[in-house]
């Protein structure tokens, strides 16, 4: 068992990783030690002088040197005299804001606990620990537990708390984060993601200075601009070399990262729903759930802590038939013809996709309802027979009578005000009564709380997907929500709604997934404005990005990498000029890049030479041949593509035999040497070959010395790669 209590200390072991608290005498459940194995009780570590102006619990007595102001907790919580950041908060019947827990007592047992109504890591008994400590407030009643599960092969703790309010009286929870992890020690920097609509997961990486920092969302979904997930490192973390942990929120909405660097200079993490608009009632007996953060240490730099994430997003969050399958090469009209299509425009690109050996046609927005453009049509899920010029089955009868799947595009959550659906339930929008509604791209969003509306999605979305031969689900949200009100819910519940909102979000998702199991649900919100572990529970891949240009698409699939698996990101070859940047790159660079992903085009491929036809078709065999090793290999960056002047990331087989390096040279600069790629995480003594090449490598020699990048000429040159240990010896 992983789980280890002796004389009051906690451990929890993972493959290579300890996690360490201890119940100290005054019952707080105090954190020692997130990393490296150390076969000790971390403890020693901790001294604390007496500082002024943190005061003392009560029940330290004449302690000064006792403060919750500077020692690590496992739950920080408002109120008790811990002036920094906190994990939980409370408003008391009373008016006052405290909460003070303390441990009373715990239980380990085989298997992953689950969470009622959000996505949560899974895991057979076999493969899991779980850990659940009892915290109470003995004044109020109010109950915390803590939940740590423990996937020890993949080197991952997944954490999450509820709150259990055991009074006799209403509180009302003002912030429950779901976790605080404090480091006492060291001097760390950390790393987020930001961007907008079309450069999303943007890598940025900075010191911690004295305060607070955060990366958040407020925009009712994970967003393009933040992503709900960071990193702590050591200041000399690179790829291979220094401790660093992640943390990744399995959360679709609003969030919150705090990280604060207190008076002793000790680091503080807490991560959660966002808690600026939040406030949540809760009754006598109730419990409320927060959401939850996977977290893992690597001791050896960032690539082992993003395998790490791979790993466990791809075995144990991502679900459903395709979820280690082969996902099919697909084609998708957006780009091809935005709303200006039908079904023989969509038949033709199908008719060449099947000859190039694409499996599945995607129809995108615009199918349904009164849609010629992005002003109308948003809620009425059916069918436009006169655009498509006959019915669904009729169209996608035709797609797999050419050996084709057939995938369609919804936006269940959002409604037109020119259509069917609001003229009929204009209360069914998000909207301030007496106010007018922030308009995003025209449209207005739906009340997710209601369960009517929930119904009516469900039966829309169902009906379509049992009316024809229908294999995969685009489910896209193109805007920020604002104007939050619902009137299902009371003044006094109002600051529940964001956080209802997802989890009717989730509720729907789960009824589909569920009922629809063989469907391939693609996630997507303006490209990847809701990427996160949250949607990957639902969908086993998500939309990348709008920006469909393979320079820039280097720089968002190198920051997407930290977190999310390959097998996640949806990425397609577009048509040049680029439609987002107007640049222009080489096809073979454009497949390149989109390989490195759940791989598709989007372009008309009927407006293609029969050269570039012939070319997509060998891009399209030499995907299937490697998809398995690009989906489920593990993966190396070998540059980082905001700062080098190549991009280039690999995939090594299991038994390290195999690799596929790939990337782009961005430019071709005159009279300059040829640049060095050093390859990763291959057997150092084993002896290679390069597909091409006569010579023989060491692995030492092409890890330490690395590769001479071929000549190039002209920009965003392919960097391609296939590697195989020497059999011939
Ligand atoms: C935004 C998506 O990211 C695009 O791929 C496309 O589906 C459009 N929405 C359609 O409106």
């Amino acid at each position: 068992m992983p789980i280890r209590v002796e004389n009051k200390t906690i451990s929890i072991e993972t493959k290579n990783t300890l996690y360490q608290m201890k119940i100290d005498d005054t019952g707080i459940l105090r954190h020692l030690w997130y990393g490296q194995k150390t076969n000790t009780d971390m403890g020693y570590l901790l001294d604390y002088p007496d500082v002024g102006f943190s005061g003392n619990p009560y029940d330290a007595g004449e302690n000064r040197r006792y403060s919750l102001d500077t020692i690590p907790q496992e739950y920080s919580s408002y109120g008790n005299g811990d002036y920094r950041i906190t994990a939980l908060s409370v408003l008391n019947p009373d008016g006052s804001q405290a909460v003070d827990l303390r441990y009373i007592n715990h239980k380990i047992y085989k298997g992953k606990y689950k969470i009622p109504g959000l996505p949560a890591v899974y895991a057979d008994d076999d493969e899991a620990d779980t850990l659940e400590i009892y915290l109470i407030d003995k004044c109020t009643n109010v109950q915390v537990i803590l939940k740590y599960g423990v996937i020890d092969k993949w080197d991952i703790i997944t954490r999450s708390a509820v709150i259990c309010n055991h009074s006799y009286d209403l509180i009302k929870i003002k912030n429950a984060s779901s976790f605080c992890l404090d480091l006492p020690h060291g001097e760390w920097e950390w790393i987020h993601f930001h961007g907008r609509h079309n450069e999303e997961r943007i890598v940025e990486r900075t010191g911690i200075i004295h305060g607070i920092q955060e990366s958040s969302s407020i925009r009712g979904a994970s967003s393009h601009q933040q992503n709900p997930s960071a990193i702590l490192c050591e200041k000399n973390c690179d790829e291979d070399h220094g401790g660093c942990i992640g943390a990744a929120l399995m959360y679709s909405g609003s969030f919150k990262t705090r990280i604060e660097r207190d008076q002793l200079n000790q680091t503080r993490m807490i991560m959660g729903i966002n808690n600026e608009q939040f406030e949540w009632t809760l009754n006598h007996g109730e419990k409320f759930y927060t959401p939850e953060v996977i977290l893992s240490y690597s001791s050896n730099g960032f690539s082992k802590l993003s395998q790490n994430f791979h790993n466990i997003i791809r075995n144990n969050v991502c679900r459903g038939t395709y979820k280690l399958a082969e996902r099919p090469v697909l084609i998708n009209n957006w780009e091809a013809t935005y709303f200006d299509f039908n079904s023989d425009k969509l038949y033709e690109i199908a008719k060449t996709a099947s000859q190039l050996g694409i499996d599945m046609l995607v129809m995108d927005d615009g199918w349904f309802g009164n849609r010629d453009n992005d002003m109308s049509g948003l809620g009425d899920w059916t069918v436009n027979e006169n655009k498509l010029r006959g019915s669904l089955a009729e169209l996608t009868n035709k797609i797999t009578k050419l050996g084709m799947k057939f995938g369609i595009w919804f936006e269940p959550e959002m409604v037109s005000e020119d259509s069917a659906l609001y003229r009929t339930h204009p209360e069914w929008v998000i909207k301030i009564p007496g106010r007018n509604p922030v308009r995003s791209r025209y449209q207005l969003v739906l009340d997710m709380t209601r369960k009517d509306v929930r119904e009516y999605l469900y039966k829309s979305i169902s009906n379509v997907l049992n009316s024809a031969d229908i294999s995969y689900v685009k489910w896209d949200m193109n805007r920020s929500i604002c104007d939050w009100y619902s009137a299902g819910l009371t003044a006094e519940r109002m600051g529940e709604i964001q956080h209802r909102y997802v989890l009717g979000l989730y509720e729907l998702l789960e009824r589909l997934t569920t009922d629809f199991p063989d469907v391939l649900f693609e996630g997507c919100s303006g490209g990847g404005g809701r990427f996160d572990a949250g949607m990957l529970y639902y969908c086993l891949q998500i939309w990348c990005s709008d920006d469909t240009d393979a320079y820039e698409r280097t720089k968002i699939q190198y920051g997407t990498s930290f977190f999310y698996p390959i097998s996640a990101v949806g990425s397609h070859v577009s048509a040049v000029p680029n439609h987002q940047t107007g640049r222009i790159t080489p096809l073979d660079t454009r497949a390149a890049v989109a390989m490195a992903g759940s791989f598709g085009y989007e372009l008309d491929l009927n407006s293609l030479t029969e050269k570039e036809k012939a070319e997509v078709k060998e891009q399209i065999k030499e995907f299937k041949k490697n998809r398995k090793l690009i989906h489920n290999g593990t993966y190396y960056r070998l540059s980082d593509p905001i700062n080098d002047e190549y991009a280039a990331w690999e995939f090594v087989s299991d038994d390290k035999t195999e690799m596929l390096v790939y990337g782009v040279v961005f430019r071709t600069k005159p009279n300059s040497l040829r640049c060095v790629l050093k390859l990763r995480g291959l057997l150092q003594d084993a002896e290679y070959r390069i597909e091409g090449d006569d010579r023989i490598y060491t692995g030492r020699a092409l890890m330490e010395g690395g590769i001479l990048l071929p000549a190039t000429s002209g920009d965003y040159c392919t960097i391609k790669l296939h590697i195989t240990v020497n059999d011939k010896k």
